[in-house]
């Protein structure tokens, strides 16, 4: 992991517009969607401050939220390949949009896609 990426991209309004997008994507999807509380502003706020933490900036999630355990987090949720790569595809999704607006160079994109793969493959917990 780079420390340096989430000062390149701008700080934290990168990461605000990447999961807002992302939650857009979310919101219409059948799969996805039942699993999210109804308000998805506090899903969202939680997983910007989540990755403007991972990427270097201020520890505000932690401050909140304490330790991420991801694993525990999300094992409420019966995670399969198909909420793995819906919720993938929204996010790859959201990246390459600002990706291609210039707001994350290629170089960052791709450490930021390898990550995420890796992530999401992590939180799979049902086959
Ligand atoms: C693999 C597919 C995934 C699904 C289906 C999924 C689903 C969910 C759901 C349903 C919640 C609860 C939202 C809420 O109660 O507000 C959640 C929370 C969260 N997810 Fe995921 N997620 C996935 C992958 C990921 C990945 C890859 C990351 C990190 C890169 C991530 C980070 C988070 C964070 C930080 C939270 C908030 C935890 C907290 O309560 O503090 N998720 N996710």
């Amino acid at each position: 992991m780079d420390d340096a990426l989430f000062e390149r991209v701008g700080g934290e309004a990168f990461f605000v517009d990447l999961v807002d997008r992302f939650y857009v994507g979310v919101a219409g999807d059948p799969l996805l969607r039942p699993l999210y509380p109804d308000d998805l502003a506090e899903s969202s706020r939680h997983l910007a401050l989540f990755l403007v933490q991972y990427w270097g900036g201020p520890s505000t999630y932690s401050d909140e939220r304490g330790h991420p355990r991801l694993r525990m987090r999300h094992a409420p949720f019966v995670i399969g390949v198909p909420e793995r790569d819906a919720w993938l595809r929204h996010m790859l999704g959201a990246l390459l949009e600002l990706e291609g607006e210039g707001r994350i160079t290629p170089a960052d994109a791709s450490a930021m896609r390898e990550y995420l793969h890796m992530a999401a493959n992590s939180l799979v917990n049902t086959v």
